[in-house]
């Protein structure tokens, strides 16, 4: 049998429904358009959401440096009032105030200059921040020195500052009651479980202490910033046996509460 060939068939109603349509360009033409358009929109948004961010960082920073002025204002006026104290003991109250006050300011400002990151360094900001306490309660008297020891772990800022603080309080201890070498330890123990622990070679901590029984403000201070990272607070003696040791172990998983 002879096939005929296909220009000799007839035309079904498909291809010439394809044959009198316009052109494939003509048709995607609107299209392409409207993908241009959205490209178009989308690539103002990001440029938007860019301009915001960029803005909100630099309002964190004018925020923090305003903090940071307002923390040293607030020491100057309490060490200046101190001067003008009445009595001595409501002069020493203000000092310790006061250096208080610009501890708190320290931790912030180290934070400052790691440049508003969501996690930090913490070996890092404990070295600057142990720097700037060194400079303040050994250098003088020459009877301590502070070292930094530990592995680096990148914890979420929102626990720096107050680890800081609790560190802060910690080496003042160290420096007022034991003197000699203070270390601060920085130890990750499981992925995202950390310990950080200031301790010193020296008499070590009265017979029964109790941190929740002191009169003193300092171990009011640790308890409740440990509260405040979910972490738990662990009292021995240092290393050899000797001096004191306060650990703070903490997880970076219960950011959660840091931030309240
Ligand atoms: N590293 C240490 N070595 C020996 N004793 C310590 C050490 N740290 C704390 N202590 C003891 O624990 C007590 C409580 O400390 P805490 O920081 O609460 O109070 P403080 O230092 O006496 O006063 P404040 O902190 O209000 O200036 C101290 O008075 C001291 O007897
Ligand atoms: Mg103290």
């Amino acid at each position: 049998m002879q096939t005929s060939h296909w220009l000799e068939r007839p035309f079904t109603a498909d291809t010439l429904a394809l044959l009198s349509s316009p052109p494939l360009e003509q048709k995607t033409r609107p299209a392409v358009t409207e993908l241009q358009a959205a490209l178009a929109r989308e690539a103002a948004l990001r440029r938007e959401m860019e301009d915001l961010a960029r803005r909100q960082v630099m309002l964190a920073q004018e925020f923090e440096h305003r903090l940071i002025n307002g923390l040293q204002v607030i020491s100057s006026m309490l060490s200046l009032q101190s001067r003008a104290a009445s009595t001595s003991e409501a002069a020493e109250q203000l000092t310790i105030a006061a250096s208080r006050v610009a501890a708190l300011g320290r931790v912030h400002r180290q934070l400052h200059l790691l440049d508003h990151q969501d996690r930090v360094e913490f070996k890092g900001y404990l070295e600057h921040l142990c720097a700037d306490l060194s400079r303040l309660l050994c250098e003088e008297t020459g009877d301590c020195a502070i070292v930094v020891e530990g592995a680096n772990a990148e914890i979420p800022t929102v626990f720096a500052i107050p680890l800081g603080f609790i560190v802060n309080e910690l080496i003042t201890n160290s420096a007022k009651y034991a003197k000699g070498n203070i270390i601060v330890r920085l130890e990750t123990t499981a992925p995202g479980c950390h310990s950080l622990s200031v301790l010193d070679d020296g008499p070590g901590l009265p017979a029964g202490f109790d941190p929740a029984g002191t009169k003193g403000l300092g171990m009011k201070i640790v308890r409740a910033l440990v509260k405040q990272v979910g972490g738990e607070l662990h009292i021995s003696t240092g290393d050899n046996g000797r001096g004191a040791r306060f650990t703070v172990a903490f997880s970076s998983a219960s950011e959660v509460n840091a931030a309240r």
